[in-house]
């Protein structure tokens, strides 16, 4: 009897929880046109197949993927009040990838992420010279670098996408046959996890990241530097005037590169500060603060008191890109025909420091055949009222 009545009273508490939990979350209609999205990206390119790939949990958030350059296409997260905003720039089909980007929009970027100096470097002994597409330096892996490539979908389901590429031997003039994979994952922590795992046969440098611009404001609107910005870095990188890397690493403190407090990413930016007019505002490397060598700590915070939309990155690399958007200038026109002004997204790109095949004294991208590249970076979202 008292067994029966127990069981009656878990029943009855089973079906409270349930009904609380799907009253706190009413799900929405997505404002992803999906028909629309894959007309627009199912495609054959160079003998592949090109598609567009939904994540969703039960918050309302939703990531849309394609495999032409593993980029994310849109992220909706809901705002304080609620609405959907989608807070990537990017193209409203494959074909404005293909003809106008040279923004790297929501990118897979490798075989190496940031610029390697002079377009060249050395390792065991030989030399190997990569195309210079920018100024005299070598960025973002070359011009069919990663995030022009068409990547296989390995798995997807409405919380993952695994995505994999088999960069060849010589490709953009790096060696070995270098095998990536990345798994970009949606949990109901309205987290987006990218895990990045990577192995060659000969060897090799790697620094793998994802280039995603974001606005917490909605894609579109005219800037971010009305976002406040926590980057957990006592050092960062100071750059020459091609914005490499000049030796080691500075102390952030008393310099506009201080963000070890949150403050509005506009405060500073235009500071007479020979840094700054180097990155033509913000374009560092920016060496985090870790726990250990390898740890999933945090490395950013982004407020939007606009929208109240929060990000948090977390990450396993040893530093982060902030970049703020200035080179964009209003040519790029983009999802929804909204038209991408200077400084109207931020990049943060967890990474190795710019230009280590150069500079010894820096964490190595070095992998070795046998050896296994990993590394793992979220971007969480949340609002704050
Ligand atoms: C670089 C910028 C560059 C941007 C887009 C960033 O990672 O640091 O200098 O303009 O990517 O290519």
């Amino acid at each position: 009897m008292k067994k029966l009545q127990l069981m009656a009273i878990v029943a009855s508490a089973t079906i409270l929880i349930q009904c609380t939990s799907s009253s706190t979350t009413v799900e929405q209609p997505s404002i992803l046109d999906s028909t629309a999205l894959q007309a627009a990206y199912t495609q054959t390119v160079n003998g592949k197949n090109v598609g567009i790939y939904f994540l969703k949990n039960a918050n309302n958030v939703e990531v849309a993927i394609t495999n032409y350059g593993g980029r994310v296409v849109a992220l909706v997260v809901p705002d304080k009040t609620g609405t959907p905003t989608d807070i990537v720039l990017g193209y409203d089909s494959l074909a404005h990838y293909q003809n106008r980007n040279e923004a790297y929009f929501g990118a897979l970027i490798g075989r190496y992420g940031n610029r390697i100096a002079k377009a060249s470097f050395n390792l065991n002994g030989n030399t190997y010279q990569l195309a210079a597409n920018n100024g005299p330096n070598s960025l973002h892996g070359g011009p069919m670098g990663f995030h022009n490539q068409v990547w296989d979908v390995v798995n997807h389901d409405d919380h993952s996408l695994t995505l994999s590429y088999l960069s060849k031997d010589g490709e953009e003039g790096y060696p070995g046959n270098l095998t990536v994979k990345v798994i970009y994952t949606l949990t109901e922590a309205n987290e987006l996890k990218i895990d990045y795992e990577a192995s060659t046969d000969k060897a090799t440098v790697v620094n793998l990241t994802n280039h995603a611009y974001f606005n917490l404001n909605g894609q579109g609107n005219e800037t971010i530097t009305d976002h406040e910005l926590m980057i957990n870095a006592s050092k960062y990188s100071a750059v020459d005037s091609t914005l490499i890397p000049a030796g080691a690493p500075v102390a952030v403190a008393g310099t506009p590169f201080d963000f070890t407090t949150a403050k509005l990413i506009g405060k500073e930016i235009n500071t007479d500060d020979i840094q700054i007019k180097n990155g033509l505002g913000y374009d560092h490397n920016f060496v985090l603060n870790k726990t250990t060598s390898n740890a999933l700590d945090k490395a950013a915070t982004v407020f939007s008191s606009v929208t109240g939309i929060t990000m948090d990155v977390f990450t396993t690399e040893p530093a982060i890109q902030f970049y703020s958007g200035n080179f964009l200038d209003g040519t790029l026109i983009g999802k929804g025909n909204k038209k991408y002004g200077h400084r109207s997204a931020f990049c943060l790109e967890t990474q190795h420091y710019p230009d280590s095949p150069n500079q010894p004294d820096f964490p190595s991208t070095v992998l070795e055949p046998g050896k296994k590249y990993q590394s793992t970076t979220i971007y969480t979202f949340g609002v704050r009222k």
